[in-house]
């Protein structure tokens, strides 16, 4: 929305993030690619692979902070720990299937790998959650597919556009 920066937050999964084993190399990537894009990015957050952890730190990003919009990055494949999408779900009033959709639909264009990312997308009052894959090139690939996108829906979502186009 013209002249309004959509207050962020950008939230890493990691087990070997966390523990300092591995170099955070994602969420510096969507923060720089959404402030590019004229976001705020108010909190950055590195948590290990935790579902209830996870869960209440959506939760409290939401219904604390009162953000517009959360992306996660990591955490969507099948490996055994990997659970970002069952704490998202879990944290969300609403299903905003759409833009996990556009982004698969966009990365199968790139790699068939694409469809062995669970991500979903949802709202929690009125704070969008996106989950994005943990990789830097998935991360670039997946966020240029909506971010042009997201600005309507979120100026909906926050009640700061009126009726939508048609
Ligand atoms: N999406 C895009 N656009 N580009 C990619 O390279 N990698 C895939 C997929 N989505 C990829 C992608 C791979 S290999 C996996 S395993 C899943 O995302 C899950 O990634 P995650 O476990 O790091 O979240």
């Amino acid at each position: 929305m013209e002249g309004y920066r959509w207050t962020a937050a950008v939230v890493t999964l990691s087990d070997k993030g966390y523990a300092g084993e591995r170099e955070d190399k994602s969420g510096p990537l969507v923060c720089e690619m959404i402030t590019e894009a004229g976001y705020d990015v108010k909190k950055t957050i590195l948590l290990p692979d935790e579902k209830e952890e996870i869960r209440r730190c959506l939760c409290s990003l939401c219904d604390q902070d009162k953000l517009d919009v959360i992306f996660t990055t990591g955490g969507t494949g099948f490996a055994p720990r990997d659970c970002t999408p069952e704490a998202t779900l879990e944290a969300a009033d609403r299903n905003a299937p759409g833009i996990a959709e556009a982004m698969r639909l966009a990365s199968l264009k790139v790699t068939p790998r694409a469809m062995l990312s669970r991500g979903v997308s949802v709202i929690r009052g009125q704070t969008l959650i996106i989950n994005l894959p943990g990789s830097p090139k998935a991360v670039r690939e997946n966020l240029e597919a909506v971010l042009p996108t997201l600005d309507h829906g979120l100026a909906i979502l926050t009640g700061r556009a009126g009726e939508c186009a048609r």
